[in-house]
């Protein structure tokens, strides 16, 4: 099976996890685009979707989902989404699409979250993926310097074929940090949130995922 095929078998198993009746937290990437497409599906039989992208808010307008504003939503029943790399307590490197934070903003929010990757991303010890962390871009500098104290080595992600800084939906920079070991999750991701000028960090350990759905050529395997 392809890595697209592999997606789009936990995007269909993601399926059974949608609440009825409810309003569904959905991430940003390639994986929730399937489950986006998947979701269009059975659209009537949601309330609607709070989005994690300006990306993922037009996917879902475009099947006919109608994309609620978090802040006009008290109670989301799940938060289904991607990860760049995912340990088997359910923690998370996130935001190689770049929508760390509106996707932590939203999963922080939902009563579940459902984690859909493709086995590639199940690893022992995260860090191999860089870790990306959204900077106000007065910090850049800054930040970086004391990512480097952490032991790691930051980079400015850039627009693709430019020399100019991505710029994310929230007017952020993107530094991705290569070099880190991660073995206490919980810890970095305190330690780098206290970095003044840190929008947020694509650690998600203190809010990790409740469930993982993997796919894998022997079908897709739930991590509870
Ligand atoms: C976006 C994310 C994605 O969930 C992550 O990058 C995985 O993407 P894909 O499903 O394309 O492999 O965190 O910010």
């Amino acid at each position: 099976m392809t890595q697209d095929e592999l997606k789009q078998a936990v995007a269909r198993t993601a399926i059974d996890y949608v609440v009825k009746n409810e309003i569904i937290g959905v991430g940003t990437g390639s994986t929730a685009n399937f489950f986006i497409d998947e979701l269009a599906k059975i659209k009537g039989d949601i309330k609607g979707a709070v989005a994690s992208s300006e990306a993922t808010a037009a996917r879902l307008r475009g099947h006919g989902i109608e994309v609620f504003d978090l802040n006009d939503v008290a109670d989301i029943a799940v938060y289904i989404d991607g990860a760049d790399e995912i340990d088997n307590s359910g923690a998370m490197i996130k935001g190689g699409g770049a929508a760390l934070t509106r996707e932590k903003i939203v999963a922080s929010v939902a009563r579940q979250f459902v984690c859909i990757a493709d086995g590639s991303k199940l690893v022992d010890v995260m860090g191999k993926f860089p870790l990306p962390v959204e900077v106000i871009p007065m910090a850049r500098a800054s930040v970086a310097r004391e990512l480097v104290k952490l032991g790691g080595t930051p980079k400015l992600r850039l627009k693709p074929g430019t020399d100019e800084a991505f710029v994310t939906d929230n007017g952020g920079y993107l530094l991705d940090v290569a070099g880190l070991s991660i073995t206490d999750p919980k810890a970095l991701e305190a330690q780098i949130n206290q970095i003044v000028g840190v929008i947020a960090v694509g650690l998600f350990a203190a809010r990790g995922a409740n469930v993982c759905l993997l796919g894998t050529a022997e079908g897709v395997k739930t991590l509870k």
